[in-house]
């Protein structure tokens, strides 16, 4: 067998991680998210679960994927064979990601072009959710592709497949090494200019205003543990697979806390430009920031756009936030179909180009349904699935699995083997036991939430289909995955 691929360079590796962590969570998740749980307040479970359950976790699977050299489905056989579904599962959750989000960063290029005579005009809600969007009242309702929004998927997904068509180093990391650096320098200018404005302290206020009753409420405590999940792109087997190209001699310790350190840090700056804009407005209009602050997609593509109205060079900072997202979005695109590109590459042992061609058309026909006009209504219900259920629960398993069903000291020893310093005890403590009590509670407060009331107020059959079905098939298919022939070469 060909070997296996690997990074130009530690930098290369670095920012690959980092490409993949910094994505569209970081932009318009983290605020929202921020703001909703107690705004200041927010920030201490936040920081508790970056430090016990983030930096351990990116540890543990940078380890795992560079001691198994395999993608998430390979690594997880070659530590125990009868685990490989766990990486199908993994694969297939980021398959499923993939397939929307893709058409969120379709919107963001869409608005990019708009941005450039403000085209979504006064009303910004009205023309995201009718004119742009053309919504349709129910998910069971489809209707027809929205033509801007194909055209944009059409794209992503070609530079997308070009990328890692490419491979590792001449594409994945050649790419991240572009966008990363411009991401940064249009932060930087946003960030520059944004907390200069008129009100901008109003905005943080609101934003970092601690409101310490807030600790005590659980649901801040998940929030906070999603939103670490979700932004480090922790347990979907991406890591794991990205650690896989590393060579033998690696720092895995320091290359974690890193990712994690500069992921978490973008959040916070992002955050803070985010609301400084959002102070700014509420002061133009003399109303008060908790007034003006819009709540998930409708942060980026409603309340964002009627800011940047307001601004001095509107059609220029405009430009830049949608470019922002487009580049955080496509750096993040890559790393989860990677993923999925490598665990079929690694099974059937085909090779990059052809799987590369087949897993992007396939995305592509599937990510067609969000196109459509009720593809927000569709991409809601999904999204929510995978991230109460998908997520949390496959990243209890493998927790579990590895921690207590393995010898976890090994990982941790062969981790520190190559690193640039050590882990202690503390990181089995971390993964052993407080990781998988957290989890474990929020995955049986969210399955009880869910039973109770089916999500959103949508008709059952939209969350049955879009939902239940979605979440619960990918474990069937994981299982079906795992009945074909194994891995050979094992260790
Ligand atoms: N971590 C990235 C983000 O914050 C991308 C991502 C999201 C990766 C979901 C995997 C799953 O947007």
């Amino acid at each position: 067998m060909a070997k296996r691929e690997q990074w130009g360079s530690r930098i290369g590796f670095v920012i690959a991680a980092i490409g993949s962590a910094i994505g569209l969570g970081n932009i318009w998740r983290f605020p929202y998210m921020a703001y909703d749980n107690g705004g200041g307040a927010f920030l201490i479970p936040y920081f508790f679960a970056m430090l016990t359950a983030g930096i351990p976790i990116i540890i543990l699977e940078f380890a795992v994927g560079h001691k198994y050299k395999g993608s998430a489905p390979m690594s997880f056989a070659k530590a125990k064979e009868k685990w490989e579904w766990l990486g199908w599962w993994q694969v297939f959750i980021s398959f499923i990601i993939s397939i929307y989000y893709v058409v969120v960063i379709a919107w963001a290029l869409n608005y990019t072009l708009l941005a450039f005579n403000l085209g979504w005009g006064e009303d910004t809600k009205g023309f995201f959710f009718t004119k742009f969007l053309h919504i349709t009242s129910s998910p069971m309702e489809w209707g027809n592709i929205v033509w801007p929004i194909f055209t944009a998927t059409v794209i992503l997904w070609f530079i997308n497949w070009l990328v890692l068509f490419s491979g590792i180093k001449k594409g994945i990391e050649f790419a991240n090494k572009i966008f990363m650096p411009l991401l940064f320098i249009l932060l930087i200018i946003m960030l520059g200019r944004a907390i200069t404005l008129d009100g901008a302290t109003k905005g943080l206020q609101w934003l970092f205003r601690p409101d310490f009753s807030a600790i005590l409420n659980y649901k801040v405590w998940t929030a906070a543990y999603g939103q670490i999940f979700f932004s480090l792109s922790i347990c979907f087997g991406i890591m794991i697979t990205y650690a896989s190209y590393l060579p033998e001699k690696s720092d895995i310790n320091n290359n974690g806390m890193i990712t994690t350190f500069i992921n978490c840090g973008f959040s916070i700056l992002a955050g803070i430009t985010i609301f400084s804009v959002l102070g700014y407005m509420a002061t133009k209009q003399g109303v008060s920031v908790k007034d003006v602050a819009g709540a998930g997609v409708g942060l980026a593509f409603v309340t964002i756009p009627k800011a940047i109205n307001l601004l001095p060079g509107a059609k220029f900072f405009g430009t830049l936030f949608f470019l922002a997202l487009v580049f955080a979005g496509l750096s993040s695109m890559i790393s989860i179909t990677e993923t999925c590109v490598s665990g079929l590459m690694d099974k059937f042992k085909w090779d990059r180009k052809p799987t590369t061609s087949l897993f992007c058309v396939v995305g592509f026909l599937l990510s067609l349904i969000f196109t459509t006009q009720g593809g927000l209504l569709i991409l809601d219900i999904v999204d929510h699935f995978i991230n109460n259920f998908g997520i949390v629960f496959a990243g209890l398993i493998e927790i579990i699995l590895l921690s207590w069903f393995f010898n976890l000291d090994s990982l941790r020893e062969h981790a520190n083997s190559i690193s640039d310093f050590s882990v202690g005890k503390w990181w089995n403590f971390c993964l052993k036991i407080l990781t998988p009590i957290v989890l474990g509670y929020m995955a049986i407060a969210n399955l009880i939430g869910d039973i109770k009331k089916p999500y959103g107020g949508y008709p059952t059959s939209g969350v049955l289909i879009f939902g239940w079905a979605v979440v619960i098939g990918i474990v069937i298919l994981s299982f079906v995955m795992q009945m074909g022939h194994s891995f050979n070469n094992k260790k």
